[in-house]
């Protein structure tokens, strides 16, 4: 268990055009959905497989196949939505949850408004989305929510970490792995992190 930095070249430069503060809303859509499929293909890397026979129209060979894994996708609302097409171009038959936390501005605590999940938690490997690991406290209380539900094998995608945020999750749940394209400096006093990418789900949606 640990952290994965995904550093394949394509991610990273996907990651550093949508840094940019120019980079417009249409683009910065596109390319975290990009960046989305390439860090699934990273994330299910380790899904088991089995032997399969099947019969080219050469001749009859064993091939390998996906041991039937029940897939749930969990984006946290709302920014986690940038990311959730990405991975489901990959894992099309993936069940969705959605759990929808906002950040007390004064406390920067996590607030439940919204939690919908597949009905069988306990079977599925589950990837929790959200592009912006800050404070950690979000993934924490997604992942309580997970696991209240049942879920035993969580593994957590996001864009970009602060250290605070991968401290946060490593302490209240070092069973999950965390998968980010970087860990960047710092967490500013209004908790946005240092470069970062500013609010992603302004990014992602055009609001401000
Ligand atoms: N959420 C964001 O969207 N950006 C940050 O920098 C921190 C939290």
């Amino acid at each position: 268990m640990g952290v994965h930095i995904v550093d394949h070249p394509l991610i990273q430069h996907k990651l550093t055009l949508i840094r940019d503060e120019k980079t417009g809303t249409k683009d910065f859509r596109e390319m975290l959905e990009e960046i989305a499929t390439l860090m699934a293909y990273e994330i299910t890397r380790n899904l088991p497989l089995e032997d399969f026979k099947v019969k080219t129209p050469v001749a009859e060979c064993t091939g390998k196949i996906l041991v039937g894994r029940k897939v749930g996708v969990v984006p946290i609302l709302r920014a986690g939505l940038g990311m959730l097409g990405g991975v489901l171009n990959l894992i099309p038959n993936a069940k969705v949850g959605h759990i929808g936390l906002y950040r007390d501005p004064e406390t920067l605590k996590p607030v439940e408004y919204y939690c919908k999940l597949p009905a069988d938690a306990t079977e599925r490997e589950f990837i929790l989305v959200d592009p912006m690991l800050a404070t950690g406290y979000s993934s924490v209380a997604a992942v309580d929510i997970l696991k209240r539900k049942g879920a035993k094998n969580i593994k957590l995608m996001c864009l970009v970490a602060a250290p605070e945020g991968v401290a946060v999750m490593q302490e209240r749940h070092p069973d999950v792995d965390i998968y980010t394209a970087a860990v960047d400096d710092y967490l500013d006093d209004h908790g946005y992190i240092v470069p970062g990418l500013g609010d992603a789900g302004d990014r992602i949606f055009g609001t401000k």
